[in-house]
């Protein structure tokens, strides 16, 4: 696998949390998953020791070598390969967000190629995740049709989130060494320097592609949620696969998770109220069990649905309920959220910042977690959520409308409560339904194990990717008898 994040050595968003956990359930079912990932300076060595190869890495960029080093971390629980380089990674603080980023993959990419080969390793298939890999396949692609490798690995690109594609200029063709002109890009499309686009050329030419659920897979066919690919991806005559995320359920477990301040399990819910209440003290809430709890933890961006937070907010409040904010992102939101804590301090705090404990302890106190998601590939929250006796407020949508079931007051049955149009009448009205149920409490408790109980590991998902992997090296088939 080639990825640009994995937990817990470097991550921003859910990729790097199943980059980090996926391996290891495709390990159990035997398969030898190595993965490699650009050996950032943030990485720190004293927290995770790594071993450096002393043969130098050779990258060929650009037409020239460059040179790089390829380290591994000792005591990962599956082989992870680091791809360094002096003058892409080492001296950064963030893993994105650099004038050369796309120089930055190319490098990436090439150099764990590279290194699969220094280390005599020949997989059967590279699985590229988002756009940072996305030359890979057709790197491989255009290798095979020369004959070179004909025996080479098949290639599966994972869509994680179709918004972000890797658009750069022209000379990252050059630099990639890709110029034979294979795959025109749309002069007329976009400005000069953009209009090379990394993750087309993964969905152009790799063996198979998937995103992480079914629904996410048939929405980005359509033009409203393909952004602007939704015509190649209906090119590929075998599909998109939607594969659902699973999550570490060792890690993640309310039973043993050391974050919280009690922990609790399906069969005994009642510590759970000693979370609640340290969590209110901890951000300056009044402590009160019976006031509902509503957390978000979520990249503070439009898409992920916090337009529609700030007009809700004051019904929030006028119920008496309490909300809790925690994240990053655009400074409107930093702002609209700021002021909200400012003018309700009894009822809404907000942390603007990247705290995974602190997630933890939301997850583990809050009673209903908010995901009002313009569009979501799969969305982890409501994962975790559930797992930890959260119930989940979600708009139905990608991974969202797969995993929570709306619940139904008549027969007891779903898992949280799910609205449909993206407005905030809608989503206040799928909050006001949680917040009437919230006062029954046998209802409740009800809701809160029917989530706790939902299988969300990865083992049906591990299944799925080696499936795919089938199918991918099959699909290769064809043109290595031509
Ligand atoms: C991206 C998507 C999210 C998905 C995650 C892992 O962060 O936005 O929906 O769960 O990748 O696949």
């Amino acid at each position: 696998m080639l990825a640009a994040e994995c937990t817990p050595y470097a991550w921003t968003g859910g990729l790097g949390d199943v980059v980090g956990s996926l391996p290891t359930a495709l390990r159990k079912l035997g398969a030898d998953v190595r993965v490699a990932l650009p050996h950032y300076g943030s990485i720190d060595p004293a927290v995770h020791p790594i071993t450096t190869n002393d043969a130098a890495l050779r990258v060929s960029m650009n037409g020239a070598v460059e040179q790089g080093q390829v380290g591994q971390v000792e005591q990962s629980p599956f082989p992870l390969y680091l791809i360094g380089s002096d003058d892409y990674f080492a001296d950064r603080p963030d893993l994105y967000g650099y004038p050369d980023d796309g120089h930055r993959f190319v490098f990436f990419s090439r150099g764990a190629l590279e290194a699969a080969q220094t280390l005599g390793w020949r997989p059967d298939v590279v699985h590229c995740h988002d756009w940072h890999s996305g030359l890979v396949p057709n790197w491989i692609h255009a290798a095979r049709s020369k004959g070179a490798q004909a025996n080479g690995p098949a290639t599966v690109l994972t869509i994680h989130n179709l918004a972000y594609q890797g658009h750069f200029g022209e000379e990252l063709l050059h630099a990639a060494g890709l110029t034979d002109g294979e795959f025109p890009e749309d002069p007329a499309d976009s400005d000069p320097s953009a209009r090379v686009n990394f993750l087309a050329h993964g969905i152009r030419f790799a063996d198979a592609v998937n995103t992480v659920s079914d629904t996410y897979a048939r929405q980005i066919l359509t033009p409203s949620y393909g952004e602007g690919l939704d015509a190649l991806l209906r090119e590929r005559r075998d599909g998109i696969a939607g594969i659902v995320n699973g999550i570490d359920t060792v890690t993640l477990d309310p039973a043993r998770d050391l974050h919280l301040a009690a922990n609790f399990s399906v069969r005994d819910l009642t510590p759970r109220a000693r979370n609640k209440a340290a969590l209110q003290r901890e951000l300056g809430l009044p402590v009160e069990a019976d006031a509902p709890l509503l957390g978000m933890v979520s990249r503070l961006a439009d898409h992920k649905g916090l337009d529609l937070l700030a007009p809700v907010v004051p019904h929030i409040v006028e119920r008496g309920a309490q909300l809790a904010v925690l994240g990053t992102g655009d400074p409107r939101h930093h702002e609209l959220l700021s002021q909200a804590a400012s003018r309700h301090p009894d009822h809404v705090a907000v942390a603007l910042r990247f705290d995974p404990p602190l997630a933890q302890r939301i997850y583990g106190g809050s009673d209903m977690f908010l995901m009002p998601s313009r569009h979501e590939p799969c969305g982890l929250g409501q994962l975790i959520a559930m797992r930890y006796g959260n119930v989940p407020v979600v708009r139905a949508t990608g991974g969202l409308a797969d995993t929570v079931a709306d619940f139904d007051a008549r027969t007891m049955h779903g898992t949280g409560f799910v609205f449909h149009r993206y407005d905030p009448i809608d989503f206040f009205g799928a909050i006001a339904r949680g917040l009437e149920t919230y006062r029954y409490p046998d209802a409740w408790r009800a809701l809160m194990r029917q989530g706790m109980s939902r299988d969300s590991s990865w083992n049906a998902a591990a299944r799925g990717y080696l499936d795919l992997y089938s199918r991918a090296l099959d699909s290769r088939r064809p043109a290595r008898v031509a």
